[in-house]
C-alpha cells in the first residue's frame, strides 16, 4: 500500500484579528512549527491515527459516517475532517498514520488548523482525489466548526495552506485572493506566549461574532468590511472591526515600503483597539505587550482571538534575542507568569513532504 508523508504549518498573524468574520482583511504568516501525517493508505475503509504527543487512537469510518461531536480529544478534529471531506465526495479510501505536531495547543498558534489541514491532505493523497487549495481551507474551517462548535472564520486554515516562506500574506476573506508580502530578512517575527492558555475564548468568540452581526443588519450592510467609520462611530465591537481593516492594508502597504516606524505603530493601535473596543485582551497579554516595546521591539501586539495565547512583536533581527531576553525578564517579574518564546520564520504552506 501506498505511503502518505504531508505537512501543514501553524500561522501568526501580524495584524488583522477578529476581521475575518467580518469579511475583512487579514495578515498572517504560515511559521516554521507544523503538524505532520506520515502513514500508508489502508483498505479497511478506515482512518487510523495515532498521535506522537498525545493519547487515544483514533479509529474512524472513512466514509465520515460517525458523528464527530461524539469523538473525544483531539480525534473530534480528525472526525470532522473526515466527515467535511466526505460530504465534498472524496471516496472512502483507508488511511494509518502517525501525527506528529511541534505547533502548542492552546496558544493562538492555530494547532489545531494545522492538524486539520495535515490530515485533510493526507486523506486527499490517500484517495487520489484533490480539492482546490481555497476548498481545502473552507473544508478545514468547516472541521474546526463542526468539531468545536466555535463559529470561527477562514484566516487560520488558509495561512496554513497558502503560507510562502519568506512572507506574510495579505488575505481579503471574502474573496480569498491571498497576496504574498516579502518579508525583509532583517525582520524578526517574535512570538511570545503569556503562559496562560486561552479561557472561555469559544464563547466569548461567538457572542463577538454575533455582535458584529447584529450591528451589519442595523446599519444595512452586509458585512461589517462594508461599513464606514462614521457608521460605526458609537459602536466600539465595529469600531474595532473597521478601523482594523484599515490597519492592516496600512501594515502591508508599510510593509512593503519598509516602514518599519509605521508597522510598529499599527500593532500598538491595534492592540490597544483588541484591548480597549473589542475587549479580548488580559492584563497578561497587555503586560507582555507592554514588556516588549520597553524592551525595544517595533511594536507587540496580541495574536489571535485573545483571552490567552500569545503576543507577536516585530523587531529589527540583530536585537530579536535581546529584546526577547529582556522582554521576558520584565514579564516574569511584572506577572510571576513564565512566558515562552519563539523566534518565527515565514514557512511554506501545506504540501507532500517531499514536496519541501
Ligand atoms: C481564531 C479564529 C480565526 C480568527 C481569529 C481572530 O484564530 O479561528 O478565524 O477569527 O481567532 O482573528
Amino acid at each position: 500500500m501506498s505511503a502518505v508523508a504531508v505537512r501543514a504549518p501553524g500561522r501568526v498573524n501580524l495584524i488583522g484579528d477578529h476581521t475575518d468574520y467580518n469579511d475583512g482583511f487579514v495578515l498572517p504568516l504560515a511559521i516554521d512549527l507544523e503538524c505532520s501525517v506520515r502513514g500508508r493508505v489502508s483498505d479497511d475503509g478506515l482512518v487510523r491515527l495515532r498521535s506522537a504527543q498525545l493519547p487515544g487512537d483514533v479509529e474512524l469510518p472513512a466514509d465520515g459516517s460517525l458523528e464527530p461531536r461524539s469523538v473525544e480529544g483531539w480525534g473530534r478534529y480528525a472526525a470532522g475532517v473526515v466527515r467535511v471531506l466526505a460530504e465534498r465526495g472524496r471516496p472512502p479510501v483507508g488511511l494509518q498514520a502517525t501525527v506528529s505536531s511541534t505547533v502548542p495547543a492552546g496558544s493562538g498558534l492555530s494547532s489545531s488548523a494545522a492538524l486539520e489541514v495535515g490530515i485533510a491532505l493526507a486523506l486527499c493523497d490517500a484517495a487520489r482525489w484533490e480539492l482546490p487549495r481555497r476548498e481545502l481551507a473552507r473544508a478545514c474551517q468547516r472541521a474546526e466548526q463542526v468539531a468545536t462548535g466555535v463559529p470561527s472564520g477562514i484566516m487560520d486554515q488558509l495561512a496554513s495552506v497558502c503560507g510562502r516562506e519568506g512572507h506574510a500574506l495579505l488575505v481579503d476573506c471574502r474573496s480569498l485572493d491571498v497576496e504574498a508580502v516579502p518579508l525583509p530578512d532583517d525582520l524578526a517575527v517574535l512570538v511570545v506566549h503569556s503562559g496562560v492558555e486561552r479561557e472561555l475564548a469559544g464563547t466569548a468568540y461567538a457572542e463577538r461574532r454575533a455582535a458584529c452581526e447584529a450591528v451589519a443588519r442595523r446599519i444595512g450592510v452586509p458585512a461589517l468590511r462594508d461599513a464606514t467609520l462614521e457608521q460605526v462611530a458609537d459602536d466600539p465591537r465595529a469600531r474595532h472591526v473597521v478601523s482594523e481593516n484599515a490597519r492592516v492594508l496600512d501594515a502591508a502597504a508599510a510593509l512593503r515600503r519598509g516602514d518599519r516606524a509605521e508597522l510598529g505603530r499599527l500593532l500598538g493601535e491595534s492592540h490597544r483597539s483588541l484591548r480597549e473596543d473589542y475587549e479580548v485582551s488580559t492584563p497578561e497579554l497587555d503586560a507582555l505587550v507592554e514588556a516588549l516595546e520597553q524592551a525595544g521591539a517595533l511594536g507587540a501586539r496580541l495574536t489571535g482571538a485573545g483571552f490567552g495565547g500569545c503576543v507577536v512583536a516585530l523587531a529589527a533581527a540583530a536585537s530579536a534575542s535581546d529584546v526577547l531576553a529582556e522582554a521576558t525578564a520584565r514579564y516574569r517579574g511584572a506577572t510571576g507568569r513564565e512566558p515562552t518564546p519563539f523566534v518565527c520564520r515565514a514557512a511554506d504552506g501545506a504540501g507532500r513532504e517531499e514536496e519541501r
